[in-house]
């Protein structure tokens, strides 16, 4: 099937011209933070999150889950012009992650947000064995996180310290995207047990995360030994039984990818259901809130979780007809114009782009930036320019 996006000359023009201008900022950027692993940014400059390890929060510095993001957006700079020095500035990211495979309790599944950025990328853009054996090794550990009668991944481990929170049942919608990193195992090393656990943990979400009219639960809890349902949980979002935009978004985004990978129809489905529903809970001019069912004020927005949604819209798009296709994609247009028009910073004043991000409805501060939304910005407006990404 063609993929390419039917954009208007006008839409095509301003794809253009954004483009230009990530890549110019860009440039600029990754000389300044080539050392560091960017998290976020404020007035005193990028946050590093290659500082050393806290044996406290052994889930934070290098084993912090967006470390994968700036590698990506060096890879996609490197797609975009063809240019080693990103190649360079990725590894150097890349060398430093490769530390965090000695951290049991510091890793996590979002192994697949970490390493398919980075060491996957590298793999399948240069033919680096070294990405490709760090990107193996990552699948391993995430396979080695399912639950056998759940039929889940594990999403964290418990922290050390707070003994509490008692995690061995959790499970959570982000993960629709990490298991991409098994399907990518899958074929790699035609090991079936890749396919099969991702598979498997995709039909469980499916089946407790995904509700009738669309939306998502962020966070489900099953027993830790059975592995039957039992609860679920708020998670970053408003409130429990509440719609945290950021994790419908993982959800259309991973499900369009599940789909991609194994052609099961009823991913693609799914990911059409939940997009569905986040179309019809966009504001008119393309704003995205936090969460869909948070109250009227404060009315925290999120540009991240809808620059997700924008890049797996146009993941959907790519896979069906027109005239169906018009409806994702002008849906992801929307929203990626109103980040550009309202939301974001190509000039020298920061280091980042979009700048009404937020991590969570109970963080003290909203409207901050994030390195993962700029990433899916950039990948994105990639599409819409008519790159075939194979990041995930
Ligand atoms: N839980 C990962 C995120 O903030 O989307």
């Amino acid at each position: 099937m063609e993929h390419t996006f039917k954009l208007t000359p006008k839409q095509t023009t301003w794809a253009n011209e954004v483009m230009n201008k990530i890549m110019d900022k860009l440039s600029w950027v990754s000389e300044k933070s080539k050392d560091k692993i960017p998290y976020r940014t404020d007035e005193t400059g990028t946050h590093d999150t290659w500082e050393g390890f806290d044996e406290n929060r052994p889930d934070q510095g290098i084993c912090w889950w967006t470390n994968g993001f700036w590698p990506g957006l060096m890879w996609l700079m490197y797609q975009a012009c063809g240019d080693e020095k990103y190649a360079g500035i990725a590894r150097i990211a890349q060398e430093k992650l490769h530390y965090a495979f000695t951290c049991y309790y510091g890793l996590h599944h979002d192994v697949g947000f970490m390493y398919l950025l980075g060491d996957v990328a590298d793999y399948r853009l240069t033919g680096s064995e070294e990405g490709k054996k760090y990107g193996l090794l990552a699948a391993q550990m995430l396979a080695g996180r399912f639950h056998p009668n759940g039929h889940f991944i594990r999403a964290w481990n418990d922290i050390p310290g707070e003994p509490d929170k008692d995690t061995r049942g959790w499970a959570i919608i982000d993960c629709m995207m990490n298991i991409q990193l098994l399907f990518w195992a899958y074929d790699e090393t035609k090991d079936y047990r890749f396919r099969q656990i991702a598979m498997m943990h995709a039909d469980t979400a499916m089946k407790y995360f995904v509700r009738e009219d669309g939306s998502v639960k962020h966070i489900v809890e099953f027993h830790p030994e059975t592995g039957e349902y039992m609860t679920s949980h708020g998670g970053q979002g408003y409130t429990k039984g509440s719609s945290w935009s950021r994790g419908q978004a993982w959800a259309i985004y991973g499900y369009a990818l599940a789909y991609r990978h194994t052609g099961k129809k009823e991913y693609l489905d799914t990911a059409k259901k939940v997009a569905h529903y986040f179309i019809a809970n966009i504001k008119e001019d393309g704003t995205v809130l936090l969460d869909f069912r948070q109250p009227e004020t404060p009315a925290w927005e999120d540009g991240c979780g809808a620059c997700v949604a924008a890049s797996g819209l146009l993941e959907i798009a790519r896979e069906v007809p027109e005239p169906e296709r018009a409806l994702y994609s002008s849906a992801a247009v929307k929203i990626l114009k109103n980040i550009d028009e309202k939301h974001c910073c190509y000039d020298t004043s920061g280091d980042s782009f979009v700048l009404n991000c937020s991590a969570a409805y109970e963080c003290k501060e909203h409207h901050v930036t994030m390195v993962y939304a700029d990433y899916y910005y950039m990948e994105a407006i990639m599409k819409l320019q008519g790159y075939e990404l194979n990041m995930w």
